[in-house]
């Protein structure tokens, strides 16, 4: 049967310490041939950086291949059926990463494919950036149960994976959302689930300088994600208070990390110049996920990975 990674809890907790592991050891030594001959479609609805060059340079650095799809080209669901283009791509490639606004359209891919799906971003999820945000928080801190992490904003598809791998981990989470825009009951009571097997403590708060108090790490979002142009206006106002600055990092525990998964819209979610703060490990964050989505890709293809 084969394994699609849509959402965090696809995975379990000794699977997601797997991967942490092997993301470190194939960030210390060259593995150039472990996906040889293997391919990937990277099929994108929105655009990105991050996500389409980490994966095309992880499989090139593993010997293997991708294919980048642009929306205009395929016009899922448009030009032709969702369903058909799962099953025309999975005669010629090993895995679909996909980026789509709607989750549904990914659970229909991934219900039409022969071949593993990972969800490279949807309106509900973005796994590969927590996981590889766990793979930092791990590097920095050493650990990740015990840990408290502190999310400002809005309870979107980086809020929800975030705390389902924070919830599978033991890392304690406290959320700071203006009314709503939290996180969803369905979402909170999966983490539940996941927190009363592994001691996470789950707080929602509506004050910025609550969440913050004792945190370990300090992450925000965009105010308005991608395909909520039209209400960019109306979450300005509503988020104003939201914003994380010096001042907001500076109650949080003296070695707190600053967390973004960037792309970021300075003046908005974060202060002018925030990235640069010595706190910041946005620019590690955004390296590793090229590293953990190395060991995803090896695991999903079904490679022992030895070393
Ligand atoms: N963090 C992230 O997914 O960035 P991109 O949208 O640039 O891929
Ligand atoms: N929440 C953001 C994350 C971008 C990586 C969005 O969906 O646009």
């Amino acid at each position: 049967m084969k394994k699609d990674l849509l959402s965090v809890s696809d995975l379990s907790q000794k699977e997601i310490e797997q991967l942490i592991e092997q993301a470190l050891s194939m960030k210390r030594k060259d593995m150039p041939s472990l996906l040889s001959g293997k391919t990937l479609a990277l099929l994108f609805e929105k655009p990105s950086l991050r996500t389409r060059v980490s994966f095309e340079i992880a499989m090139q650095q593993l010997g293997g291949h991708a294919v980048y799809l642009s929306p205009e080209e395929v016009g899922l669901g448009k030009r032709e059926p969702i369903a058909d283009v799962a099953r025309v791509l999975s005669r010629y490639v090993d895995c679909i990463a996909a980026r789509t606004f709607s989750h549904q359209t990914l659970l229909t891919l991934a219900k039409y494919s022969s071949v593993p799906v990972i969800n490279a971003l949807s309106d509900w999820e973005h796994p590969c950036q927590a996981l590889s945000d766990l793979l930092t928080i791990y590097e920095k801190k050493g650990k990740l149960s015990g840990l408290t992490l502190a999310f400002i904003g809005d309870g979107n598809n980086v809020a929800n994976s975030l705390l389902l791998a924070a919830s599978l981990t033991g890392i304690n989470f406290c959320v700071a959302s203006p009314p709503s825009y939290e996180i969803k009951k369905e979402i909170l009571n999966q983490a539940q689930k996941f927190a009363t097997s592994s001691g996470s403590q789950i707080k929602l708060v509506s004050e910025p300088r609550e969440a913050v108090k004792n945190a370990d790490i300090v992450y925000t979002d965009v105010w308005a994600s991608m395909g909520q142009e039209a209400e960019a206006e109306k979450r300005r106002l509503a988020f104003s208070h939201y914003q994380v600055d010096d001042k907001l990092l500076a109650l949080a525990k003296g070695d707190a990390l600053f967390m973004h998964p960037l792309p970021a819209h300075h003046g908005e979610e974060i202060s002018p110049g925030l990235l640069g703060d010595p706190q910041s490990v946005v620019f590690d964050q955004a390296e590793n996920r090229l590293h953990l989505q190395k060991a995803l890709l090896a695991k999903m293809l079904r490679q022992p990975i030895r070393g």
